[in-house]
């Protein structure tokens, strides 16, 4: 039966060895993932953590050492699943004297597409791009942004159903990048999947639906965002007055926040309730629960730094 899974990933090892073999990297070691079909995954990582390696191992531009793959439910070393695969290489570059349209023509045919439908499709994916204006111009006049914009058009031109894009929005101002943003998700509403590796965490935390953090080759943590940053137990209260000294002395772990709001720290969903009632006791109205959340950066720098505090003992 199909997986569910438009990628799925058992114990994928990879070592590049360099210095004729006296210096080993370990790219990845024992990773493992699954992405459901038709959702936007985002892998996050600090520099050289092995994010475009496990794409290249996905797309077969290199090998693993052991484990095995599958994308779309084929064995990733099955090549006719990549006619269903689009990728977006990080620093991509195209011939400089060569128009968008015609750069998009180049790839289009190596896809197979000619005539009329890639015609048709060009324009369609221009303007879906917001770059028809600049078809016929060289794309050594194209800002970053625009680059970026053309190098997703090249990735998608196939109809994929599954998409890599490395680093989609390197470079590109934050108008640019919600564009880019915005194209994603219309993608997803199609139905595609979309694999993203990306820095740029608070805007990852805008769009996927799951994301892995990655680090020296190990996958640190996976799950949704809302999982992901959320932090366990801590909430932020408002109430229909100021609370005295007397109030916050008797509840253990209250205590007054900015503005007019207090954090509340318990050990169990228990305890808030506990709280809850000796407030009410007191007839002090509630006016506020909120349940409070990491940033996605400040969850990824702490992962990052107990990961190699870890290392170093
Ligand atoms: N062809 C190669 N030969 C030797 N080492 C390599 C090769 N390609 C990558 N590496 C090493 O493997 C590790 C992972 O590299 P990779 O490019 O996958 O990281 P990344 O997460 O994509 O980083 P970045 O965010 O900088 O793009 C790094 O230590 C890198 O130096
Ligand atoms: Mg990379």
């Amino acid at each position: 039966m199909d997986s569910p899974n438009a990628v799925e990933v058992l114990g994928l090892n990879k070592v590049y060895s360099s210095s004729f073999g006296k210096k080993k990297v370990f790219a990845l070691t024992d990773f493992s993932l699954s992405v459901p079909a038709g959702t936007i995954f985002g892998l996050l990582g600090p520099n050289g953590a092995g994010k475009t390696t496990l794409i290249k191992l996905l797309l077969s531009i290199t090998f693993p050492d052991s484990g095995s793959a599958k994308i779309l439910n084929e064995d990733i070393s099955n090549i006719k699943v990549k006619r269903k695969v689009g990728y977006l290489p990080e620093n991509h570059k195209y011939p400089p004297y060569l128009t968008g349209g015609e750069t998009l023509k180049f790839f289009g045919q190596l896809s197979g597409l000619d005539g009329s439908s890639l015609d048709k499709k060009i324009d369609e994916l221009l303007e879906l791009m917001n770059l028809s204006k600049w078809k016929k111009s060289k794309i050594k006049t194209y800002s970053k942004g625009m680059m970026q914009r053309l190098g997703l058009a090249q990735a998608i031109i196939n109809d994929p159903d599954l998409i890599f894009l490395d680093e989609p929005t390197d470079g590109v101002d934050p108008i640019g990048r919600k564009e880019i943003r915005d194209v994603l998700v219309e993608l997803k509403n199609r139905k595609k999947t979309i694999f993203l590796n990306s820095h740029i965490l608070s805007e990852v935390e805008l769009i996927t639906d799951n994301v892995g953090i990655l680090n020296k080759g190990k996958l640190l943590k996976e799950g949704t965002v809302r999982e992901i940053t959320e932090k366990k137990e801590e909430y932020r209260l408002s109430f229909d007055r100021m609370l005295t000294d007397e109030v916050l002395i008797s509840i253990n772990g209250l205590k007054k926040d900015k503005d007019d709001y207090y954090n509340l720290k318990v050990n169990s969903i228990n305890e808030l309730n506990g709280v809850i009632d000796s407030l009410r006791n007191r007839s002090i109205l509630i006016k506020e629960i909120i349940p409070q959340k990491n940033t996605l950066e400040e969850m990824f720098i702490s992962l990052i730094q107990e990961a190699d505090k870890e290392e170093k003992k």
